[in-house]
């Protein structure tokens, strides 16, 4: 594998891949790899010729109090498991490849409807600063596939979204959520817990599927649903931040009529926000 840093060099070596009629994948990620980010990497192997895997801490996407600057970086052991994994190229710019302007006087990509509920509520320009990050990735890396994970469930609609508004020539592809054998979502912010704390932190996984099989068993009432599980979670340690079923293609409030759903959560525990979702047909 070949790590790479600057975009001049990194549309070379990917421009001789292409005109040698290579299908180029890419997997963006801000590294602290973990076995989730892996399964991308398989994935986007098995879908194309050339793996490109990216790594990059993006600053746009973190709000003023958020942990830009706690955020792991753990660049040596995250190549070891690239190469592991078969990846072709590591792209690992730093912030001034990708933001030659500055962050705030450049071109930004809003998608609107869905970058401002759920996480983007709480997390007010998140979404603007990853479509405009991811964009910014697929103009540099001109990918014939992306891979993204299911986890970030809202961040794969706003990509899809973009990617279909914008015409940009790239096939989205979801990956399914990788977890721990006690349910927990994998995640480079699992390492902001404590040992008590990872302790807890199965019960989002282990709450969201008693709801699932609620709503499963006939129960409509998702309103108070979702308040008996936030309160299960307050009990457990966690603190609030959203617990929602929402219809599937927009994420918005379903009616009892709606057979496409996902439930969507994110909570507050200790230093960590963890988030979480599983898909309900009914
Ligand atoms: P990051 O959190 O590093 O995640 C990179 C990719 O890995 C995302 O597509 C995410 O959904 C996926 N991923 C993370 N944990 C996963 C798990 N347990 N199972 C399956 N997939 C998982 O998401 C970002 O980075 C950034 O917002 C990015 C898209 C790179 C833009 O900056």
């Amino acid at each position: 594998m070949q790590t790479i840093t600057s975009i001049a060099e990194l549309r070379e070596v990917l421009g001789a891949e292409r005109r040698a009629g290579k299908r180029i994948g890419l997997v963006p990620t801000m590294g602290n790899l973990h076995e989730g980010h892996i399964q991308l990497v398989h994935q986007c192997n098995d879908n194309s010729d050339i793996t490109v895997s990216s790594i990059f801490v993006n600053p746009l996407q973190f709000g003023e109090n958020e942990d830009l600057d706690a955020y792991p970086r753990t660049l040596q052991a995250d190549q070891q498991k690239l190469e592991a994994a078969d990846c072709d190229y590591l792209f690992a710019p730093n912030i001034e490849e990708i933001y030659p302007n500055g962050q705030v006087i450049q071109t930004q990509v809003e998608v609107p409807g869905i970058s401002d509920i759920h996480c983007g509520a709480t997390r007010p320009g998140h979404f603007r600063g990853v479509a405009t990050v991811v964009c910014k990735l697929f103009g540099i890396v001109q990918p014939d596939v992306a891979i993204f994970g299911e986890k970030d469930f809202q961040q794969l609609m706003v990509i899809r979204r973009m990617t279909e508004d914008l015409f940009l020539p790239v096939e989205i592809q979801g990956s399914p959520i990788a977890r721990a054998d006690n349910g927990l979502a994998l995640s480079s912010r699992n390492g902001y817990l404590s040992e008590t704390e990872l302790a807890v932190a199965p019960a989002l996984n282990s709450t969201i599927r008693e709801t699932v099989s609620r709503i499963e068993a006939g129960e409509r009432d998702y309103a108070a649903l979702e308040e008996a599980a936030q309160a299960a979670l307050e009990e457990s340690g966690f603190q609030r931040d959203y617990y929602r079923i929402c219809r599937r293609h927009d994420l918005q409030s379903p009616s009892t009529e709606d057979t496409e759903l996902v439930l969507i959560a994110a909570a507050y525990l200790g230093k960590a926000r963890l988030i979480d979702n599983m898909v309900i047909d009914i």
